[in-house]
Formats: C-alpha cells, structure tokens, sequence
C-alpha cells in the first residue's frame, strides 16, 4: 500500500448511519500510513450540472470546485459510501459523478489522464435487495469508472435498514475489516 491515498465520499442523507459505520470499520482496516480524505458530498453544496458539451465551452471551476476535482485527483482510490437509493446512487454522488463530465473537459486541468489507473470502491448498505436490484447502482459506478480508466476494486454491501443495523452482524463487521486489503 505504498503511494496509496484514500477519498472517502459519503452521499448518505442521514449521517451515522449503516454506510458510513461500513465505511468507518473498513479505513480503520487500512495501514495507518495510508492517507485518508473524507468528503461528505451532501455538505459540499455542488453545484447543479450545467451540460455544456456542445455549446458554449466550460469556464474555470469556481473554487470549491476546484478544491474537490484536485482531492479527487490525489486519491489513488475513490471509495463511494452510498447507501442504495431507488435501485442507484444517492443524488450527490450521482452528481459528483456528472460534474466528471465537465472536469474531463478542462484541458488544464488533465483530469482525464490523472484519473487513469486509480481504482473505484462502492460501500452500499440496503434494505433487503437482491443482487439483480443492486446490479444496476454496482455496475454503472464500475462502468463509469472504467470509462475514465479506473479499475473496479469491488464492493462491500450489508443488508441494513436502521442506523446500528449493520453493527449487529458480526460477519458483516470482519468483511469491512479486511476490504481494502483481502
Ligand atoms: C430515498 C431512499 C430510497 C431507498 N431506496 C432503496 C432501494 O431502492 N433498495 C433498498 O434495498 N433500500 C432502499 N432504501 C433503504 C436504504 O438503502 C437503507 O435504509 C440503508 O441502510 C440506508 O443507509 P444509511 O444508513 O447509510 O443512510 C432507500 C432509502 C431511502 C431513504
């Protein structure tokens, strides 16, 4: 794990819950020389996605936006901390994922070649879904990372409906423990 930083981006509506303790017990299995960065994108108030591929050019990211396409840069590994919603991802993650969209397209800024060869994770509590319901929110992060060049480091999940759900399973709590580094 030399050279390795980890971003955290929790997308929860609810803070303390089952995704982010997932999320808490997995960073607490990482070497402690490992740098971590947490990032709660429902905080970070981003910006509506303004699509302006085939118009008018994108200007300069205002400064908050800066701030964040630069720690994404820096992480060797993005870790997704998004509970299951409506079969996908929280709004702000999705949106943060959208806001890609624009940031590739800043020559400057090189994020295209930056991102190559970091690797995605996804930390998913969910009530009761099966892997056919889950597949689409796990697959579209794989897939749009690949799309960028990023490889697929894997998913933790945990049936969890109320907060301290997922503090009951003990199984559950040994798999977080060893995720990042299985
Ligand atoms: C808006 C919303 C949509 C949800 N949609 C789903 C769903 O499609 N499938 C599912 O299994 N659980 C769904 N859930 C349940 C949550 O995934 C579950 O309660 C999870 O533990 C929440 O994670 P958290 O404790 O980290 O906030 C939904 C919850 C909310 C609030």
């Amino acid at each position: 794990m030399t050279d390795r930083r980890f971003l955290f981006l929790l997308s929860s509506a609810r803070s303390g819950g089952n995704t982010e303790s997932m999320a808490r017990a997995a960073a607490a299995g990482l070497p402690a020389h490992v740098p971590q960065d947490w990032c709660d994108l429902t905080k970070a108030a981003l910006p509506a996605f303004e699509d302006l591929r085939h118009g008018a050019s994108y200007g300069p990211l205002s400064a908050p936006m800066a701030d964040l396409a630069e720690r994404t840069m820096q992480a060797s590994d993005i870790v997704f901390v998004a509970p299951l919603y409506w079969y996908g991802l929280p709004a702000p993650a999705k949106l943060y994922l959208d806001h890609w969209s624009h940031w590739m397209r800043l020559p400057d800024l090189g994020f295209k070649s930056r991102m190559a060869g970091k690797r995605a994770w996804l930390i998913m509590a969910h009530a009761g879904s099966s892997e056919v319901e889950i597949a689409p929110a796990r697959e579209g992060l794989r897939l749009a990372a690949a799309y960028l060049g990023i490889g697929w480091g894997g998913a933790l999940l945990a049936d969890a409906n109320a907060p301290g759900d997922w503090q009951k399973d003990p199984k559950g709590q040994s798999a977080a423990a060893q995720f990042f580094t299985a």
